[in-house]
């Protein structure tokens, strides 16, 4: 951050006018700037404007209304002493008004592409609001299903999560951060917050530096690597130091050996929650230890105001700190464009233009549809045919505007969305019988809901049953010790099922379930997430078969809650379950086969696919070679298919030892019905390297497994070669 412009802007600020810079703070008085209005500001917005007057304030985040924006703006860059503009912050996480479905249901489209496209509407919509700034992309790697924060992510897998993270950060900057529709990236939460002990918020990280490296950071690479400008220090600790004041993370890594230029800000009061944490002895050194520690920008607690000028008095903190810290914040500032116009993003006008527009509705619905997966289909119960049929949709989530935008959506609102029950009849028309029953709430018995439910079912031909998890079941402190779909429901399930009537389960779920009974030995059972704006339209599209189901899972599908944490890139014990010597003492669980009961990757298509006749370029790969790995997928149902093609390789003997599969590639074949396609992926050697502790990686010769397979755990096709040299 050192353009002549930043450094002379440095050179005129006072110490306290740096510590303003730095504190980023919500709009005080709760609501406060969101109910604002221009005539009659009131005397808490007040306040803050007098902040940003007298420049004790750098940024603003949740300021509501693109006129209480402008009025702060007006006060920091036109009526201030060095007129710096504010920037303004917002969680915008899976789209602004627009609701698209959350990341991690998005993210069983396996389709950066796609995921790029939702994050640049979300941008657009965003910046036509006034923001500057998303608290997204979130790319944790999360594969401990109890953790609620989960759905914000990509799921389990590394290279899945890196592809969708540098898709989402082009999506929101755009082709360049300074124009007036795009909006900074966050690369959140830095790092190693979805490696919390038994997957609850907030929790105790304690990891190894290869496991840290070679999972978790990976995704935060690929998301610099893209152009994020900005990364959110993480909650947790790691390895009894507190990410706030982790100085090996947010220096040597994050600094030093990645050469990240942007800005690094808290997440909400993470500073202060350094005493808490028992790291910090009281506020004051919670302020001195996040400066020092790495943090340039703190977020709601408002320490930096109070403590770093005397911390930098007493020579406690070096001032270069100091500037070093509002140098990449100004840095940032300058990308956006906002010191060249702070009123960049604030033009009242756009909101109407930009927000809402039919090509928006359209791709939430593409985006919908892709993000839905079909576990199970037996019979071909799907998809449904649309006349001569009689339905009845039962469950809580059947109709009614709640539980449709999902988590940690700020701005778009269930009463915009198109519930199922709405999906389905206007795909069905006037002619068609669907009776609608909510035969249960979530967690608990309605009162004659279940005879209710029996009764619509004996009176159809075919249930639809619409269960799961709500809304505030997954997201931020929403863990959960159990991973299953609570009992009022399962009772329900239960009592559907004994109606004898061909079910189809919906699911609404955050996070990968242990699916049980009734709602598991359904025939046929499609995961829906939280879909957003268009859920009702894109689950008819997929259930009635104008498309096709095409999603995969993110997330492993454990057995049971016992198994968690479960992924499908384990590695080995010396008494591998399928591979043993001894009945008795292996790694299993007493009566439970520690495998997925529907792995990563997985998901049916309305197709019947085979795959067959794995073919390699050559069986001895040089380091610096290339290697060619095909085979056939068939099609030989009576529906197209839309099939996700996934390369998995297992390095046999490492001198680390490597996960049993590592997913390398992924590619998508449209198989009409009773055709067949040769697929085929090219693959560097380098491409076989692990990453090491070291943060460098390791190509080491030996013997390689791989497959082309329908998902982590499936057999597909395999064969062997091996890297010389
Ligand atoms: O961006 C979020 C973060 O993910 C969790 N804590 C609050 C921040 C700001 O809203």
């Amino acid at each position: 951050g050192g353009s002549a412009r930043i450094k002379a802007l440095l050179a005129k600020m006072t110490l306290e006018e740096k510590a303003g810079q730095l504190t980023l703070m919500p709009p005080v008085g709760g609501g406060g700037a969101a109910a604002f209005n221009p005539a009659q500001p009131g005397a808490v917005f007040s306040r803050q404007l007098d902040d940003a007057r007298q420049m004790r304030l750098g940024g603003v985040f949740n300021a509501g209304s693109v006129a209480a924006m402008r009025a702060l703006q007006t006060a920091a860059a036109k009526e201030s002493r060095l007129g710096i503009p504010l920037i303004f912050g917002a969680d915008v996480i899976h789209g602004y008004k627009t609701i698209f479905p959350v990341p991690l249901g998005e993210a069983s489209s396996f389709d950066p592409g796609l995921c790029e496209r939702t994050a640049r509407v979300a941008a657009i919509e965003a910046s036509a609001s006034g923001l500057d700034w998303t608290f997204a992309p979130m790319v944790d790697i999360a594969r401990d299903a109890r953790w609620g924060r989960g759905v914000e992510g990509a799921g389990e897998d590394p290279l899945l999560g890196s592809e969708l993270a540098r898709a989402r950060v082009r999506g929101f900057q755009g082709r360049s951060l300074s124009d007036d529709d795009a909006v900074l990236a966050c690369a959140k939460h830095f790092a190693a917050y979805g490696a919390a002990e038994s997957g609850l918020d907030y929790n105790t990280v304690d990891i190894s530096e290869l496991r840290l490296a070679d999972v978790y950071l990976r995704p935060f690479k690929a998301a610099f690597d893209a152009g994020a400008l900005s990364t959110m220090a993480s909650f947790n600790e790691i390895n009894g130091v507190p990410v706030h004041a982790n100085s090996w993370l947010l220096k040597h890594i994050l600094r030093d050996f990645w050469k990240f230029s942007g800005l690094v800000v808290s997440d909400f009061t993470g500073d202060l929650e350094l005493v808490a944490h028992g790291f910090a002895a009281d506020e004051r050194e919670a302020a001195k230890l996040a400066i020092l520690g790495g943090v340039d920008m703190s977020m709601a607690s408002g320490l930096y105001l109070k403590y770093l000028p005397d911390l930098v008095a007493k020579n406690e903190v070096p001032m270069e700190r100091i500037d070093e810290a509002v140098g990449r914040l100004l840095f940032v500032k300058e990308q956006l464009g906002l010191l060249d116009d702070p009123f960049r993003r604030l033009d009242t006008k756009r909101p109407a233009k930009r927000i809402g527009r039919p090509e928006h509705i359209a791709l939430a619905r593409e985006a919908a549809q892709k993000s839905i997966v079909l576990l199970k289909n037996e019979g071909q119960l799907l998809p449904l045919p649309r006349t001569g049929k009689r339905l009845a949709l039962i469950g809580p989530f059947a109709a009614g505007a709640h539980d449709l935008v999902g988590p940690w959506t700020v701005f778009g609102k269930d009463a915009d969305c198109v519930d199922l029950a709405t999906g389905l009849r206007a795909a069905l028309g006037d002619a068609a019988s669907l009776a609608v029953v909510e035969g249960s709430t979530v967690d608990a018995p309605l009162d004659g809901g279940i005879d209710a439910a029996v009764a619509a079912a004996k009176a159809a031909d075919i249930v639809i049953l619409a269960i799961g998890e709500r809304t505030t079941m997954s997201g931020e402190a929403s863990s959960r010790d159990e991973i299953v779909i609570p009992q009022a429901q399962h009772d329900l399930a239960v009592a559907v099922a004994a109606t004898g009537k061909p079910t189809v389960v919906v699911l609404k779920n955050g996070r990968a379930l242990a699916l049980s009974g009734a709602v598991l030995d359904a025939p046929a059972i499609v995961v829906t997430w939280f879909l957003g704006s268009q859920t009702g339209h894109a689950i008819a599209d997929v259930l009635f078969g104008k498309v096709g189901p095409s999603g995969r899972l993110p997330v492993s599908f454990p057995r049971s809650s016992g198994q968690v944490p479960y992924y499908y890139a384990h590695k080995s014990t010396g008494r591998p379950n399928a591979k043993a010597r001894s009945v008795r003492f292996k790694t299993n669980f007493l009566g439970l086969t520690n495998t997925a009961l529907f792995p990563f990757g997985h998901g049916l298509t309305y197709g019947d696919i085979v795959y067959s006749d794995l073919t390699l370029s050559k069986t001895e790969l040089s380091r610096s070679g290339m290697l060619s790995v095909s085979a056939l997928i068939t099609n030989n149902g009576v529906r197209a298919a839309d099939e996700l093609a996934q390369l998995y390789f297992e390095d046999v003997a490492a001198s680390l030892t490597q996960p049993v599969r590592t997913l390398k590639a992924y590619k998508r074949v449209a198989l009409p019905p009773g055709k067949a396609q040769r697929v085929s992926f090219e693959l560097a050697a380098s491409q076989l390297a692990f990453l090491g502790a070291d943060m460098r990686p390791h190509l080491e010769p030996g013997l390689f497994r791989v497959w082309i397979a329908p998902s982590a755990e499936a057999e597909g096709v395999s064969g062997q070669f091996s890297l010389v040299g």
